[in-house]
């Protein structure tokens, strides 16, 4: 499918190149779990998944990225996404939400994980594990040539069994060369969602946000990055990069250390 003038699907050497970028970004996950503990300072988990990038000959995606100032993005506790890494020292009970993107050779690779800083409420628990669920369920939802609205279909229906909502403003998105292209993926059915397909080759990730509370959010007026939920309750979010083939959906950032599918947080 052509959207705009944009080739979207990707030939065998092309999606060799995006796994290539998965894997390392999934590698980079790995790494940035280990760093997850109270005591620590978000600028400094940053600067460590920068040189690790660095070290590796890669380069990380969210510096400069329309001006972002770090080399990734990490949203505690009623931080959506979009978390500037900085002065904050996790705490005992806080839920962390780690964003790395990379460009290997060009290509990238997209992924956000929820950590437990030590123990956390069982609402905390309760709402991680539906994020996690819900990129799952969608996942499963996806087949050659489906709608993007199985996504939204799949992520609101995990969200409303245990009363959480679902964030608007932020959606999942194509990616490749570029950092985000067409399509939109939204995690809720929309009207454009139920329109456009996913093809055979085709790179997108799913990203959905779960808030305990409204599913509102604002944006911080100083810094024009942080995005919180309205009511300051929590939310969690998992994302990985997929690539659409032939046979259906292969999961590109996702490593044998990660929280696989059935995962139990609770
Ligand atoms: N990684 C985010 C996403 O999943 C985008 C971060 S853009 C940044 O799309 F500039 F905030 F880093
Ligand atoms: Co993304
Ligand atoms: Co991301």
């Amino acid at each position: 499918m052509l959207y705009g003038k944009k080739r979207l699907q990707l030939n065998e050497s092309e999606r060799i190149a995006m796994r290539r970028a998965g894997k390392f970004n999934g590698q980079l996950m790995d790494f940035a779990r280990t760093q997850v503990r109270a005591g620590v300072r978000t600028s400094d988990i940053d600067r460590l998944i920068v040189q690790f990038t660095r070290d590796h000959g890669h380069l990380p995606a969210c510096l400069g990225y329309q001006g972002f100032p770090k080399g990734c993005c990490i949203s505690v506790n009623d931080i959506v996404c979009h978390g500037i890494p900085g002065a904050y020292v996790l705490q005992e009970g806080d839920i962390v939400n780690i964003d790395v993107t990379t460009v290997v050779d060009r290509w990238l690779g997209d992924q956000s994980e929820t950590f437990f800083v030590g123990q956390v409420s069982p609402v905390a628990r309760q709402l991680t594990q539906c994020a996690f669920d819900a990129l799952y369920l969608a996942i499963d939802a996806l087949a050659p040539d489906c709608r993007v609205s199985e996504i939204g279909k799949a992520v609101v229906a995990r969200a409303q069994r245990d009363r959480f909502s679902v964030v608007r403003e932020y959606v999942g998105h194509g990616i490749g060369r570029r950092f985000h292209q067409e399509p939109s993926i939204p995690h809720y059915p929309s009207r454009q969602a139920s329109i456009d397909r996913l093809l055979p080759g085709m790179c997108f990730t799913i990203e959905p946000m779960i808030n305990e509370g409204t599913r509102d959010t604002v944006l911080d007026r100083c810094d024009g990055w942080t995005v919180r939920t309205r009511d300051g309750k929590l939310t969690a979010q998992f994302e990985h990069t997929i690539l659409m083939k032939e046979e259906g959906p292969e999961i590109l950032t996702l490593t044998e250390h990660g929280p696989q599918k059935g995962h139990q947080f609770t």
